[in-house]
């Protein structure tokens, strides 16, 4: 059985006053009844404030991104090491506005990757298809590029990994891939991680991204292979964050 996880990612949204204020909320309103682990992934500069405000509650704190290096002269970059000491559990790799607005590509990704496990964080790997390979039938073999650069890597631990599906097409959009379309996909997803390890894949988790709010959460992690979800928008509202946690 998959305990259900639902991940707010804030994006570059916030200030100090916000992130406080939204964060007093969380943890004064979810505390060990609800039955699905809560994570929220605010920008690098808030990591530490949110740890602390988060420390009695069952809320982890991730971050956005990290670098595949582990020290040295990366101007600009924050490593998996400097994360785990400001008390993150999770850094998302591989968001799809990573992939596009920032070039990410798989191989450095896989090494993000190897960086968050060796550091002691949980990475949430994503993947997902843009409209173009959505409306021409690619869904399927970007999904399987994507996720085959993982598999491809002996050293990635699959027992210290969450997967997301976020179609970018959905991203922000107000569109959602239908239930039944991201069924599809998330049990395309485990299919491929089986064939490597049965074991890891009947364990994983893989949260669904892509304009998930309170009125479409529900009928989206009833699929068999939905294990929570990946929240932009809805995440910087405490009571549609609350209620798609509660409907996990
Ligand atoms: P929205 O929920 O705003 O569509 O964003 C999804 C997302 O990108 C989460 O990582």
């Amino acid at each position: 059985m998959r305990q259900p996880l639902v991940i707010g990612n804030w994006k570059m949204n916030g200030s100090l006053a916000f992130t406080s204020e939204l964060l007093h909320t969380l943890e004064d309103r979810i505390d060990d009844k609800i039955s699905c682990e809560v994570g929220v992934c605010t920008p690098f500069v808030y990591i530490k404030l949110a740890t602390e405000l988060t420390a009695n509650s069952v809320i982890k704190v991730g971050a956005q991104t990290v670098s595949e290096f582990k020290a040295g002269a990366y101007t600009g970059e924050v490593s998996a090491l400097m994360l785990k000491e400001l008390g993150a559990d999770w850094v998302l790799v591989g968001h799809s506005e990573r992939r596009t607005l920032f070039n990410e590509v798989n191989a450095a990704l896989v090494q993000k990757v190897l960086a968050a496990q060796s550091a002691g964080l949980t990475p949430v790997y994503c993947m997902g298809e843009t409209e173009a390979d959505y409306k021409s039938g690619h869904t399927f073999s970007v999904i399987a590029d994507q996720i085959g650069a993982l598999l491809d890597s002996d050293d990635v631990d699959l027992n210290n990994l969450v997967l997301a599906y976020e179609p970018v097409w959905a991203i922000g959009t107000g569109l959602t891939a239908t239930p039944d379309e991201a069924q599809k996909v998330h049990a395309f997803i485990r299919t491929l991680v089986k064939e490597k390890n049965i074991k890891s894949a009947e364990g994983l988790r893989i949260l669904y991204g892509g304009s998930v709010k309170p009125d479409n959460a529900l009928s989206l992690f009833g699929q068999d292979d939905i294990d929570g979800g990946l929240i932009g928008g809805a995440s910087l509202d405490a009571d549609a964050f609350i209620s798609i946690c509660q409907q996990a």
